[in-house]
């Protein structure tokens, strides 16, 4: 065990773990900030997507030791009220249907569109390809991606 110091949604997080311990099971287990889901645990599904400095990440496969002093986002971090674009567009176009890829997909959009701010369907698709959807809701995530950036630009 060792004691870490993280800044997630803005907030400095004392925190113990093992040096290995990834980073959702930090997120989830000790810091209660369940939105950020587990899927494959293998870096395959998107899940467990944050943001680390503002890039999309995996948090499943980050161990805590390589994470230290960087900004840390989650979803429940992306804006205090729903507000984000990317949010006001996933409500507006209705994308979730069970909703368990969706916080994943969310911050790999948003930490896209922060990059690229008017991107091709081409682009849209390419930078959405590693999250899965099993409930197959990819037209709408491209069309939420897609108003997402017409709205932000
Ligand atoms: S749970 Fe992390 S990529 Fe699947
Ligand atoms: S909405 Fe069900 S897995 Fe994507």
């Amino acid at each position: 065990m060792a004691t870490y110091q993280l800044k997630v949604n803005g907030k400095s997080q004392t925190v113990e773990a093992s040096e290995d311990t990834p980073l959702l099971w930090i997120l989830r287990d000790h810091l209660d900030l369940v939105g950020t889901k587990f899927g494959c645990g293998i870096a395959q599904c998107g899940a467990c997507t944050v943001h680390l400095d503002g890039n999309a990440v995996r948090s499943c496969s980050l161990p805590i030791a390589s994470v230290q002093n960087q900004e840390i986002t989650t979803i429940e971090g992306l804006s205090e009220d729903g507000s984000h674009p990317v949010q006001k567009a996933w409500k507006a176009v209705d994308v979730p249907q069970c909703g368990y890829c969706q916080a994943g997909q969310i911050m790999t959009a948003s930490a896209f569109l922060e990059k690229n701010p008017a991107p091709t369907e081409e682009e849209i698709k390419n930078a959405m390809h590693g999250n899965i959807c099993r409930c197959a809701s990819y037209n709408r995530i491209y069309k939420a991606v897609e108003m997402a950036a017409e709205n932000k630009s």
